[in-house]
Order: C-alpha cells, then sequence, then structure tokens
C-alpha cells in the first residue's frame, strides 16, 4: 500500500468536496493501492494538522476552520513548508492578474520536490511555463485537469488517450453560467437581464457575474490550454474576448430560425473567445450548465467531450483522477 500525505490548502467548496470524495472512496483507493492521508488542512484562518491524517468529518460542514476546528495557527505557505508531505491539492480562490495565494503555495510545494494538484487557475494562467519548469527541476508532479473543464476530463484526455495525435485545436463551451443563461434565454425567450437574474437566484452565477458573463473565466482556462497543450507561452492578454452580455432575445430567435444555437465558445490555438452560431445537430449544442469541447487531431478526427465544468463533488473527481494518475500511471503527460 502506497501511502500518499496529502496537504490541502484552501477548505471551500472544492475543498469541502475534496474531503468528502477521499472519504468515499477511502476503499476503491485501497483497492488501487492507495492510502491518501490529508495530513494538514489549512484555510485563511488557520491549519489543522493530525500527523495520522485528519478526519475529514471534523471539517466537513464547518465553515472556517476557525470554529473550533484549527489546532495551529500556521498559514498555507508555512504549512506547505514545515508539515511532512508528498503532495499539495491547492483550492484557493482564482486570481488571474497576480495568481495569489495559490502562485506562492505551488512554488513553496514545487520547489521542495512535493506533487501538486489544484482547480485554482490563477496560477496556471499568470506562470505556467515557470511552475512547469520548476516541477521538472525538482522531480515533482503538476496536475491540473480541474482548472479547464471542471470534472470533464480533457487535459488527461488529450496526453493519455490521444497520444500520438497531434492536437489541430480544442474550441468548445468552457462556461456553465453563460450556457445556462443563453439555453434560458433561447427556450423561454428571456431577455439577458432576467435570465442572469434567474441563474443568480439558482446560486450558478455569482452576484458580481462579470467574471463569467464578460468571458474572462473562459478567456482563463484558454491560456492554460494554450500553454499545456500546445505548448505556446502565451498571457491572459493574448486572448481576444468577447462576452455575452451584448446577445439578445431576437438573434437567439433569429439563429434559431435558421438551425443555430449562440454559444460561448472559446478556441485554441486561435485564442479567441467569443459568441458563434453552433449547428443544432453539432455535438457542441449543450445546453443548461453543460460544458462541452471538441478536439481536433490528425489520426482520431474530432472528438468531443461534454459534462459539468463546476460543483463541489464534481471537480474534485478531477483533483482526484489527478492524484491518482500520479501515482498509477508512468510520467508520460510530463514529457517536454
Ligand atoms: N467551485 C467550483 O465549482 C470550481 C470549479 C472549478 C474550479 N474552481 C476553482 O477552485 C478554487 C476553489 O474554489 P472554491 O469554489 O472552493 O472557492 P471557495 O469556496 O471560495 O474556497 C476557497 C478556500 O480557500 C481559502 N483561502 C482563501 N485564502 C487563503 C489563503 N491565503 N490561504 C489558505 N486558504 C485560503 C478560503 O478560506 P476562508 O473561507 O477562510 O476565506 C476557502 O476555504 C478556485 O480557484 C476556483 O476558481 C472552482
Amino acid at each position: 500500500m502506497k501511502e500518499i500525505r496529502i496537504s490541502q490548502v484552501g477548505c471551500g467548496i472544492v475543498g469541502h468536496g475534496f474531503l468528502e470524495v477521499v472519504r468515499r472512496k477511502r476503499d476503491m483507493l485501497r483497492d488501487l493501492g492507495l492510502d491518501l492521508k490529508i495530513v494538514s488542512v489549512t484555510d485563511h484562518t488557520g491549519t489543522i494538522y493530525e500527523k495520522n491524517g485528519v478526519d475529514p468529518k471534523k471539517v466537513l460542514g464547518v465553515k472556517t476552520l476557525a470554529e473550533g476546528v484549527a489546532n495551529s495557527d500556521m498559514k498555507g505557505l508555512e504549512a506547505i513548508e514545515e508539515i511532512e508531505s508528498d503532495l499539495v491539492v491547492e483550492v484557493t480562490p482564482t486570481n488571474i492578474d497576480h495568481g495569489q495565494p495559490g502562485l506562492g503555495h505551488m512554488e513553496m510545494a514545487l520547489t521542495q520536490g512535493k506533487n501538486v494538484v489544484t482547480s485554482n487557475k490563477g496560477p496556471l494562467v499568470v506562470a505556467f511555463n515557470r511552475l512547469k519548469d520548476l516541477a521538472g527541476e525538482n522531480g515533482a508532479r503538476l496536475k491540473y485537469e480541474a482548472t479547464v473543464g471542471g470534472t470533464m476530463p480533457l487535459i488527461s484526455l488529450v496526453e493519455r488517450n490521444l497520444v500520438g495525435n497531434n492536437i489541430l485545436g480544442i474550441k468548445g463551451i468552457f462556461n456553465g453560467t453563460c450556457n445556462y443563461i443563453l439555453t434560458r434565454m433561447m427556450e423561454e425567450g428571456y431577455p439577458y437581464g432576467y435570465a442572469l437574474m434567474e441563474a443568480q437566484e439558482l446560486g450558478i452565477a455569482e452576484a458580481d457575474p462579470a467574471y463569467d458573463v464578460e468571458g474572462i473565466d473562459t478567456a482563463a482556462k484558454m491560456t492554460i490550454l494554450a500553454n499545456s497543450v500546445f505548448g505556446m507561452n502565451v498571457k491572459y492578454d493574448d486572448i481576444d474576448v468577447t462576452g455575452i452580455t451584448d446577445i439578445t432575445t431576437e438573434s437567439l430567435a433569429l439563429a434559431r430560425d435558421r438551425g443555430y444555437l449562440i454559444k460561448l465558445i472559446g478556441e485554441v490555438p486561435a485564442l479567441t473567445v467569443k459568441p458563434m452560431l453552433v449547428p443544432r445537430r453539432s455535438p457542441l449544442a449543450v445546453g443548461g450548465t453543460l460544458n462541452a469541447a471538441s478536439i481536433e487531431t490528425d489520426l482520431s478526427g474530432t472528438i468531443t467531450v461534454t459534462g459539468l465544468g463546476a460543483g463541489s463533488i464534481e471537480t474534485a473527481s478531477a483533483i482526484l483522477s489527478d492524484i491518482v494518475n500520479i501515482y498509477t500511471t508512468r510520467n508520460i503527460d510530463d514529457r517536454s
């Protein structure tokens, strides 16, 4: 049995999901020969550290570790540096301007030769190639499936199953909030503002929805895909971004009458994010909060995957599969 000691930094929606999936899947993981031991969990208020593994039940359901759970005031950087661990799960909030606090956490972990698995886009948008180099120099692995399509397998599909193919392009729907709003506008004839309000009431859109509806989230994902899958050296500002705020009910109806939907489409290596016409019979014509991505290859034709791009358990599932991949497969995805 391989023991994997994990320091988790961030304990919000995804952090709770990760604790829950590790708890639920303990037997399945043992069948794979893996004993995942979460030795520490840190949020911005402090850390709970248990050398023999934190009982997820102690943490699940609490809003912050300050609610009588933390047994140390260690911050994320200290927890990563001082607690013996093999892998850091980094699930703090995304900031695509400077990448912090996640960027510092990842640099600290990788410098120490600790593997990093994350759903946090910010550090990868700001410094993907630097982080990859740091991982390589220190014999560590950096895995980030959850940053791009949530639970939808995309990076691992390209790196593992499609190995041998040249990837010619990836295009798709990478933001569930935008897709939900556009779907409701088309199906119900709602104006943009009303569909947005409905999404906010359902918790699908944030109170400040700019990050989603202006295409920023999708552009961050295109930056990560460009650098990781296409080996480019792209910054966020290299992406040409138009969001969905100017789409009208009339334009959606007009498109529908001609057999099309309007979707917010991100494309690499084109480096664009913009509303585009998608034929109703296209595999990208998915509704609601679903994401979908078509991968164009030289040998396998075009392959399309679809799935939920966000959610606590769903995102945690992608993190778990990255961890299992690190310890059960050969290092083909980190070739350079
Ligand atoms: N939610 C999703 O469905 C989803 C899907 C894909 C990717 N993501 C990404 O995954 C990451 C986590 O998302 P989330 O929804 O779980 O966010 P969240 O609910 O806001 O949780 C963030 C957690 O990070 C903690 N934190 C903040 N600053 C910290 C610091 N300096 N050191 C240590 N911990 C710190 C917060 O602690 P406090 O509560 O104490 O502030 C909180 O526990 C984000 O980068 C997000 O973009 C989320």
